[in-house]
């Protein structure tokens, strides 16, 4: 059996451009995984399957992203292996943060160790599964370009944590981008350099082009936006297409005493650290 960890991501701004032939839109900002994750097995078995957190298999679950990315390494090495996967899910679903395809990049990271397929095989792979795996596969600090396939790795970032709040309601990706069209490609809230953490200054400051998408759909963003802005006295930004909502930090401690006071009723509130890859396995 091997084990694995899938690290969430953050969105350290995000540029949308047009839409692209191919019904996707080009994006560009720096991808950052964080220290939240899910946790995933694999195993060989007499039948495939998949079970998740909730202590329940679920049949259609073999459509789940992270089991489609260990089938397709399976289907490359030209086996057909029954395998079992389990999911322990931590990272909020549609929030913004990548959950799903850092699950698939595990999987994916998993299964390449399994049947001993090459790293190259995996990146070919990764772009099939979805615009955020590529980053996930190679995860820690990258500026992403494309429609997410695009990957440059850059030097760690530090020196900050992270205030992190997913609000108590879920945001399908399409539909922002596809609001995002409706509103006539707008710009996202400015954070200048004042309020970035010394790492993240000099690049003319971050902007989400998402979010003015992302309220317009839930706009309870606004909201927990607002209050949050006023509970911690600084910025207050927007995950990919939301709605996790995050703030800087000095540190973790700091971060902490953060969400000890903020508000209640949020589906994930807590102090994160920035983390160096995008998934690990078990030892
Ligand atoms: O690639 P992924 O399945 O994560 O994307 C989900 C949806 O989000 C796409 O079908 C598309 O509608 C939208 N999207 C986009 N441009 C991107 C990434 C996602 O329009 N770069």
């Amino acid at each position: 059996m091997i084990g694995g960890t899938a690290y969430a991501k953050i969105n350290l701004g995000l540029r949308v451009g047009g839409l692209r032939e191919d019904g996707f839109h080009s994006v560009n900002g720096v991808f950052q995984s964080i220290d939240l994750s899910d946790s995933l097995t694999l195993d060989s078995a007499e039948v495939d399957s998949i079970l998740t957190s909730g202590g329940k298999s679920v049949p259609e679950g073999l459509d789940n992203l992270a089991f489609r990315a260990a089938a397709a390494v399976r289907e490359y090495a030209g086996v057909t292996q029954p395998l079992a996967m389990t999911l322990d899910k931590r990272i909020p679903t549609a929030a913004g943060l990548g959950g799903g395809s850092a699950d698939a990049a595990a999987a994916l990271g998993m299964a390449g160790t399994y049947f001993s397929t090459g790293r190259g095989v995996l990146e070919s792979i990764a772009p099939r599964l979805g615009s955020d795996v590529p980053f996930c596969l190679r995860g820690g600090t990258a500026q992403v370009g494309g429609r997410g396939e695009s990957v440059t790795s850059i030097e760690d970032l530090g020196g900050f944590a992270l205030g992190l709040v997913v609000p108590p309601f879920e945001i399908a990706t399409p539909k922002v981008f596809a609001a995002w069209d409706q509103l006539d490609d707008p710009s996202g809230l400015h954070v200048g350099d004042i309020d970035l953490p010394p790492a993240l200054r000099g690049e003319g400051g971050l902007v989400n082009d998402l979010y003015p998408a992302a309220v317009a759909l839930a706009p309870d963003i606004d909201d927990w936006r607002r209050d949050l802005v006023t509970r911690w006295g600084r910025a207050v930004m927007l995950s990919g297409s939301g709605p996790a909502l995050y703030a800087f930090f000095i540190d973790k401690e700091e971060a902490a005493d953060a969400i000890e006071v903020a508000p209640v009723g949020a589906r994930l509130a807590e102090a994160v650290d920035l983390h160096p890859v995008g998934w690990s396995l078990a030892t």
